[in-house]
């Protein structure tokens, strides 16, 4: 694109776009296609694993019997038939929801889009986690939201600090219009909101009237320990809108999630969805339907469970081979991420080009921040590439890393020393908390840390 056709254009743009930025995700699937490059970038399930002959079967059924309806327009709100097969999932994590209570959406990022467009204007206060779902970045973007961040450590969104947000919003007189989480095996710091904190987020939520969004694509997807009750269920829908998604327990190719909100919201929801796209894919819903009467979809999320936390381990034995002492990176118990930090001095965005040479990508930490944090961090994905990818993969980057470290050594002379923190996603440049300090035996305030390992030291 020249300046000349930019220029031709520019006057015509509204406002929104100044501010709109691009998914860092989306951006790397390009180069991530390429056939020679491990991908641990992605959010990708293993769709592979879904038999061929099993969607044949269901599509054939499908033109067979009711090739006119699965190829007509469908119902805004999505078809009854595809809230029971909503129902039944949301039956499998402990929550009961009627179908009046439920708008089928294009995958659960429409039902974000359309979360904003019904509750933000420009200026409004929406309360995340840090780090946030990269995808979600983008939509809080372009709705010109205000975003506050709030810490997470290895039991999810810290309670306490987000209460200090609130007393802070609250002494200014802003009402934030929601707060965004992901309460299990979060994307991408890949923690698990603990019990306790579950509680204390509906019971701030009613004390002071708060829209809390629970997006939660990863709940079935849990490798060890005790399935968590979901925000919906401890809340019962009075302040908790509940985002859910068929992308990772069967398909993100047929775009087919769904929001549960107070049914005031929900209308407006309705109307936000009828002009973006009128309604979500009847074929797709139909293979819904279709799939989910067989019965057998909880033996095919078992199945992903087992093919997943093998690859877990396999990503956590790799790194504990390969990245160097003073990484820390959290150990998710389910889903498809964690998330790793690395010295504070090496930046993951100029990483990912070196990387990327080497033919390996990640997800610079960046992307989950809507300020300057992040720099330190990187997402890494378990779900979508083989055990032999996985360990190969991993060895690239730690290869890079290794060669940034010693660049970093050679230059300064000096150890670097971290704090050591082993599985908090906030270990991340910007943090307050976590810092590094790059003066070699300086403890640091706290004392807790450990020296840099010169190349070639063993573990
Ligand atoms: C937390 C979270 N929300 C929403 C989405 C989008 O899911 P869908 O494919 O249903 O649009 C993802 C996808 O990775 C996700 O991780």
């Amino acid at each position: 694109m020249t300046a000349r056709d930019l220029e031709r254009y520019a006057e015509l743009f509204a406002r929104r776009t100044r501010v709109m930025r691009s998914s860092a995700m989306r951006d790397l699937m390009a180069v991530t296609a390429r056939p020679e490059v491990i991908s641990l970038a992605g959010g990708l399930p293993d769709t592979s694993t879904f038999p061929p002959a099993s969607f044949a079967a269901q599509m054939t059924r499908i033109a067979q019997e009711s090739s006119a309806e699965a190829l007509q327009y469908g119902p805004t709100d999505g078809f009854d038939q595809t809230k029971d097969c909503i129902a039944e999932v949301m039956a499998a994590e402990g929550m009961s929801v009627d179908r009046e209570d439920v708008v089928v959406t294009t995958g659960a990022q429409q039902a974000i889009d359309l979360i904003c467009k019904t509750l933000v204007d420009p200026g409004d206060v929406v309360i995340c986690e840090a780090p946030t779902y990269p995808g979600a970045v983008p939509v809080f973007c372009s709705y010109e939201a205000e975003v506050i961040q709030v810490e997470m450590d290895e039991n999810g969104l810290d309670t306490e600090r987000l209460v200090e947000v609130l007393v802070r919003l609250r002494a200014e007189r802003r009402r934030p219009k929601f707060i965004y989480t992901v309460p299990s095996f979060h994307n991408p710091a890949g923690v698990t909101l603990s019990t306790e904190r579950r509680r204390r987020l509906v019971e701030l939520a009613r004390e002071h009237e708060l829209l809390v969004c629970e997006d939660n694509p990863y709940g079935l997807l849990r490798f060890d320990g005790q399935p968590s009750e979901p925000l919906y269920a401890l809340d019962g829908g009075d302040y908790v809108l509940y985002l859910g998604t068929f992308s990772k327990i069967l398909s993100p190719g047929i775009r087919v999630g769904w929001v549960v909100a107070p049914p005031p919201v929900l209308e407006k929801i309705a109307l936000g969805k009828q002009a973006a796209d009128l309604c979500t894919s009847t074929l797709t819903q139909y293979f819904v339907r279709e799939y989910f009467s067989e019965g057998s979809w909880q033996r095919y999320v078992e199945s992903l469970v087992e093919i997943y936390r093998r690859r877990r381990d396999v990503m956590l034995e790799a790194l504990e081979r390969h990245f160097p002492r003073q990484a820390s990176w959290t150990r998710p118990e389910g889903g498809l991420f964690l998330w790793a930090a690395l010295p504070d001095y090496i930046d993951t965005t100029d990483l990912l080009a070196k990387a990327l040479r080497e033919n390996v990508a990640f997800v610079p930490g960046r992307a989950a921040y809507l300020d300057d944090r992040g720099a330190n961090a990187m997402r890494l994905n378990f779900s979508g590439s083989t055990r032999e990818e996985i360990r190969e993969g991993i060895r690239r980057i730690g290869a890079v890393i290794a060669e940034q470290v010693e660049l970093y050594e050679t230059i300064t002379g000096e150890h670097t020393v971290l704090r050591a923190s082993p599985a908090s996603p906030s270990g991340v440049r910007g943090s307050d908390q976590e810092r590094a300090s790059t003066e070699s035996g300086d403890a640091g305030e706290g004392g807790d840390v450990v020296p840099m390992r010169r190349r070639g030291e063993g573990r």
